[in-house]
């Protein structure tokens, strides 16, 4: 089983829509036994709270669900537990590597590096217009076939 954690600030908005989209491609690829999927905050402002309502419409609209998530801080347990953390943006990639193990650091990356594109990090939606919304479903949409691609030959080295 390999483990992937995505994490933004709030765990409300972004990391619950690439939990969404991911966990999508995974079911849609036949290996939803293989990849497990979750999220977190690197702030613990929403915990407990279901993702953002703008969040879980513009997902829905194309299809995801986000409607089981809920806001969760990422915890200790975390960087041992999982196989590969992905930050959304720079403060949250540094926000995790400053209370990361040194043994661990090499599995927590920028979500946008799989994608090789201009830009590096998924802006935060939170205080912006619905327009927030979509283009962070585009660059999830792209980031996520590009990790699962890169995935899938250590998956089938595995299998
Ligand atoms: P997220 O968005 O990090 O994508 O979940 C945010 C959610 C809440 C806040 C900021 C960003 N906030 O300031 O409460």
């Amino acid at each position: 089983m390999m483990r992937i954690l995505f994490v933004c600030l709030g765990n409300i908005c972004r990391s619950p829509t690439a939990q969404g989209v991911f966990e999508h491609l995974v079911a849609q690829a036949g290996l939803s036994e293989q990849i497990d999927v979750d999220s977190a905050g690197t702030s613990a402002c929403h915990v407990g709270e279901p993702p953002d309502r703008r969040a879980i419409e513009a997902a829905s609209r194309r299809g995801y669900r986000l409607s089981h998530i809920r806001s969760r801080h990422v915890e200790a347990a975390d960087f041992e537990c999982f196989d590969l953390i992905l930050a959304m943006d720079k403060a949250n990639l540094q926000a995790l590597l400053s209370c990361c193990p040194v043994s661990f650091q090499d599995k927590v990356r920028l979500f946008l590096d799989y994608e090789g594109s201009v830009q590096d990090e998924v802006p935060d939606p939170y205080y912006g217009g619905k327009g927030g919304f979509e283009a962070v479903l585009d660059l999830i949409e792209d980031a996520s076939l590009a990790l699962l691609s890169s995935l899938k030959p250590t998956l089938e080295g595995a299998a």
